[in-house]
């Protein structure tokens, strides 16, 4: 990684300041959320993050998985999980991991970058329980073309397993058992796209989120996922007045304990 730094050593070290001693306002560090965000859609901070092997070795096994996230949103884990998470406590929990795609990529960065963080994946693996009719465009059974065999297969071949915890069942049933073990989070990668379960993610969660830990919310933002916008808005701006710290690609919250 040292040479491929060196070549864009400028915008590396930018981020690296930016995320140990941005300016924190209205409970999110913007400026972090700028680099990022402009960085990515406008900037060549795509091109930078392309052309590191961290992130190549990384996307190829997400896409192995058929990860149905775009490469801009895999780019901002990576920024966040390298340069904002390099002194917050605790592992990374996804809710919504499906076929595994974003959870392995996140587990394979922590490894590369020699972290002892854990990566817990929670998912039913048989397909979204029942939905909102009113709030929810998708329907119970989405998503079940996936098996929790095949993905635990997948990390033990990749060598993921001491890094990667793979939680089958619906929230309401595994979370407090992943709470158990784990304490505590740095990052919260919330992709399950409906009302409900963005709800209790979020509520469930809170409690056990470090200090600065990042809330990322895959979905709020996409056409098919109001439901997931509602509870995001009820939960994190209503009830706790959070501002946003980012909103390309996805959006992302941060939790400052007061
Ligand atoms: C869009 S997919 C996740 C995509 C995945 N992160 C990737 O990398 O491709 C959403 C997932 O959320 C899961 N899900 C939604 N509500 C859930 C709940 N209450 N408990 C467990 N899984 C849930 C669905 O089963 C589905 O697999």
């Amino acid at each position: 990684m040292t040479t491929e730094f060196s070549e864009s050593k400028q915008i590396m070290e930018q981020l690296i300041q930016v995320h140990r001693s941005g300016k924190i306002d209205a409970g999110r560090n913007i400026q972090a959320g700028y680099y990022r965000g402009w960085g990515l859609e406008y900037g060549e901070m795509s091109s930078i993050i392309s052309s590191l092997s961290a992130y190549r070795d990384a996307l190829a096994k997400a896409r192995d998985r058929g990860c149905m996230l775009p490469e801009n949103k895999l780019q901002n884990l990576f920024i966040i999980i390298l340069f904002g998470l390099e002194s917050i406590q605790g592992d990374i929990i996804e809710l919504g991991s499906y076929k595994g795609g974003s959870a392995v990529f996140m587990a394979d960065l922590v490894k590369t970058f020699g972290r002892s963080t854990r990566v817990w994946a929670l998912d039913t693996f048989a397909g979204m329980p029942a939905t909102d009719p009113v709030r929810d465009l998708h329907n119970q059974g989405d998503f079940a073309d996936t098996s929790y065999e095949d993905f635990k297969n997948y990390s033990e071949k990749m060598g993921l397993d001491s890094h990667l915890h793979i939680v089958k069942g619906n929230f309401d049933q595994t979370l407090d058992g992943v709470i158990q073990q784990a304490k505590q989070f740095s990052l919260a990668h919330i992709d399950c796209d409906i009302y409900e379960a963005v709800k209790y993610s979020i509520t469930g969660t809170w409690p056990y989120l470090a200090n600065g830990a990042y809330i990322i919310l895959d979905d709020a933002l996409q056409s098919s996922c109001i439901g997931a916008l509602q509870a995001a808005e009820e939960e994190l701006v209503s009830a706790r007045g959070l501002r946003a710290e980012q909103a390309f690609p996805h959006l992302v919250y941060r939790k400052f304990n007061q």
